[in-house]
C-alpha cells in the first residue's frame, strides 16, 4: 500500500497501522475506556443527513472562513496534538508546512517535539498554542511569554484534560514519552526498522516547550497518563482559565467545552472561541460527541463566540455537517495525525488535499457557494 493507494482517511490510517510499531499506533488510535466515545464522535455524523438545494450555479466556490480574526482557506483546523516526532521524525514542521501550503489555521501542543520560536519562523499561517495548565508556574509564565515573543496568534486553554483519561492501550504497551525500548516492547519496534532507524538516527527527541522547567517526557521516560496526572494543576478552575484570559492578550479559546453554561461563561471570562470537543474520546468515555452537543451549545451562544466542532471528523460531509449545524469551522487531530505517520509532510498534504476536495465537491453537490449559506435547513435527523 502506497501513499497514492489512500483516497480517504481510513486509508491513511491503515497505512499509518502498517509503518509504525504498535505501541505507537496504539498510542494515536486509542482512547479512554471501551473507546465508546472515540466511535460515537465519528458515528454521529451519520445520524443526519444532508439535504441538496439544485440548480444553484455553482461555477465559482469559495470554502473559506474566518477564524479569530484571520482567513483559513478551508473551514478545518489541524487541531493541536502532541508528540509529534515519534510518529514521524518531520513531526510538526511537516505539520505547520502542510498547514501553510494550503492556507489553514493548526496548532501546537505544550507536547510539541518542535519549539514554539521555530514554529513561528517557519511558516506565517495563523496558528494556535495548546496550553496544559501546570502546577509549575514558572514553566505556565514561560510559556505564554514565549508565545506572546513569538507571535503566536492563539492560546487555546485544555480544559477536559484535569487528570488523563484511562488509554488501557496504552497501559497494556507501555508507551512513554519518549518511548521507552523495554525486554516486551523492543520487538514491535524492531519488527518496523525503517520507523526504528527514523526515531533513532535522525534529530534527537525532545518536547522544547517543556523542558526548560521539568524534565519528565525528555530526560526521563513517563506516560502520558503518568506526566498529566503528577505535572497538571487538578485546582485548575473559571478564576484561572480568566487570570490567564487576561494575561494573554492575543485571541482566546477554550478546548475542551461540552455544555451549554460551560460555553456561556467562556463568553463571560471574554474566551474569543470554544473548541467543543472531548479530547477525541481520550479522556471521558461516555462524553457525548460534539457533533450530538453541538445543537445545544449554539442554540446558547451561537453569535457571541466562535463555535469549533473538534473530534471524529472523517470526511468532508462532515465538517458539512458541522457548519450546516451552526459551527463556526470543524477541526481534528486523527485526520491528519494518521496521514503525518504514515508519510511525513506529503502525507499530511495528501489528508489535507483529499478533505479539501471533499469540502468543495460537497459544497457544489449541496448546492452552496460559500460556507455561510450553509444553514439548518440543509440537514435532517434520523432520530
Ligand atoms: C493526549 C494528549 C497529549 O491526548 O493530548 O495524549
Amino acid at each position: 500500500m502506497r501513499l497514492s493507494d489512500c483516497h480517504n482517511v481510513e486509508d491513511l490510517r491503515r497505512l499509518a497501522k502498517k509503518r509504525l510499531p504498535w505501541p505507537v499506533f496504539d498510542y494515536i488510535d486509542g482512547a479512554a475506556d471501551d473507546e465508546i466515545t472515540k466511535v460515537r464522535n465519528s458515528a454521529a455524523y451519520a445520524d443526519c443527513d444532508l439535504v441538496p438545494d439544485v440548480l444553484a450555479g455553482v461555477a465559482e466556490i469559495d470554502p473559506a472562513v474566518t477564524i479569530m480574526g484571520r482567513r483559513s482557506a478551508l473551514p478545518l483546523i489541524l487541531s493541536p496534538t502532541a508528540l509529534q516526532r515519534i510518529f514521524h521524525w518531520h513531526g510538526e514542521r511537516a505539520v505547520a508546512q502542510a498547514a501553510a501550503k494550503f492556507g489553514l489555521w493548526f496548532g501546537i501542543s505544550s507536547l510539541a517535539t518542535v519549539s514554539i520560536e521555530e514554529i513561528a519562523a517557519l511558516v506565517p499561517t495563523p496558528k494556535m498554542f495548546q496550553f496544559y495548565y501546570h502546577k509549575d508556574r514558572g514553566l505556565n509564565r514561560s510559556m505564554i511569554e514565549r508565545c506572546k515573543a513569538a507571535n503566536f496568534d492563539a492560546i487555546a486553554l485544555t480544559v477536559d484534560t484535569i487528570v488523563s483519561g484511562k488509554r488501557e492501550r496504552c497501559a497494556r504497551s507501555g508507551f512513554t514519552s519518549p518511548p521507552r525500548f523495554t525486554p516486551s516492547s523492543i520487538l514491535s519496534y524492531a519488527a518496523k526498522p525503517r520507523w526504528a532507524l527514523d526515531y533513532l538516527f535522525r534529530e534527537k527527541f525532545s518536547l522544547p516547550n517543556l523542558d526548560t522547567h521539568v524534565r519528565e517526557g525528555t530526560g526521563e521516560a513517563i506516560s502520558i497518563a503518568n506526566y498529566f496526572n503528577s505535572m497538571l494543576d487538578t485546582s485548575l478552575d473559571w478564576k484561572m482559565a480568566e487570570q490567564l484570559r487576561e494575561e494573554w492578550s492575543g485571541k482566546f479559546c477554550l478546548k475542551g467545552i461540552m455544555s451549554a453554561a460551560d460555553a456561556r461563561r467562556a463568553v463571560e471570562i471574554g474566551a474569543d472561541a470554544i473548541m467543543v470537543s472531548n479530547h477525541g474520546g481520550r479522556q471521558l468515555d461516555g462524553s457525548r460527541a460534539p457533533f450530538d452537543q453541538l445543537r445545544e451549545i449554539v442554540d446558547c451562544v451561537g453569535g457571541e463566540i466562535e463555535i469549533i466542532c473538534d473530534g471524529g471528523i472523517r470526511r468532508g460531509t462532515h465538517i458539512l455537517k458541522a457548519l450546516a449545524s451552526g459551527a463556526s469551522c470543524a477541526a481534528g487531530g486523527r485526520l491528519y495525525l494518521y496521514a503525518l505517520a504514515a508519510a511525513g509532510q506529503p502525507g499530511v498534504e495528501r489528508a489535507i488535499g483529499l478533505l479539501k476536495d471533499e469540502i468543495e465537491r460537497g459544497m457544489r453537490l449541496m448546492g452552496v457557494t460559500s460556507i455561510g449559506q450553509l444553514n439548518d435547513d440543509h440537514l435532517r435527523w434520523r432520530r
